[in-house]
């Protein structure tokens, strides 16, 4: 690998370890396109909670498939976050998507089959090009196996259920730290044991165990393992 060779960095690990601030950062330094791939999983979710699929936390997985043909993602660079915006059908939904409600039923509708083929597909192709940096749970071991870089995310329980509190809580949403924990827990099990491309440590990862790291920190890491690869 050349120094100007661009690559396909996977950022892979468990539920709010701040993949995507790291995700963020690594392809702003690169100068690389950043794709939260949770956000697609998200919208999916709010879309079908939105349009009755998802009532009083039951999945109609046969209408949440009747609607995928209708949903159309797109991202959109937002130079104030430094990061792109997400759309569903050319409306912004950035926000709508971090609520808990979405969070508590964002797991199941990412183990269904078709929803699954149909973001992979889409994540695929928005990487064909490489010099991408792209955060989720599978993309080191199914959407992108050959990544030049997977990393593997990881931090202390207590450590991620106060960063999401203090993120959620920063934008006006009332949780408790109770309900935070208890949504990481269910996340991590159901994420970790579904059928279709559970949330592994791909064999070839290097793991990052950010508790009590700065992002700066976490950015030197980086930077010494590129150097290994260059
Ligand atoms: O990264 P996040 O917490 O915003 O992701 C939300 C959910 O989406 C997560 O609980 C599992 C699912 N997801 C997935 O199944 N595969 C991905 N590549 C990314 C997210």
């Amino acid at each position: 690998m050349s120094t100007n060779q661009k690559i396909v960095i996977a950022v892979d690990g468990f539920s709010s370890c701040g993949k995507s601030t790291f995700a963020k950062t690594i392809a702003a330094k690169l100068g690389y396109i950043f794709i939260d791939t949770g956000a697609m999983y998200r919208a999916v979710t709010l879309y079908a909670i939105e349009h009755g699929a998802i009532r009083s936390g039951m999945i109609d997985q046969k209408a949440v498939v009747a609607l995928l043909d209708e949903i159309e993602i797109s991202f959109r660079f937002n130079p104030q976050r430094g990061a792109s915006d997400i759309y569903v059908n050319g409306e912004l939904v950035e926000d709508k998507i971090r609520t808990i409600e979405v969070s508590n039923m964002v797991s199941p509708v990412s183990a269904i089959a078709e929803v699954r083929r149909k973001l992979v597909a889409m994540q695929q192709a928005m990487g064909r090009d490489r010099g991408v940096v792209m955060d989720g749970r599978d993309i080191g071991t199914v959407v992108f196996p050959n990544a030049e870089l997977k990393i593997f995310m990881t931090a202390d329980p207590k450590v991620r259920a106060q960063r999401r509190y203090d993120e959620l809580t920063a934008k006006g949403d009332h949780v408790t730290m109770e309900e935070i924990e208890r949504n990481i827990r269910e996340r991590d099990t159901a994420d970790m044991n579904r059928a279709i491309s559970p949330l592994r440590q791909a064999a070839d990862a290097v793991v990052l165990d950010n508790s009590h790291m700065t992002v700066g920190e976490q950015m030197q890491w980086l930077d010494r393992e590129l150097a290994k690869r260059l």
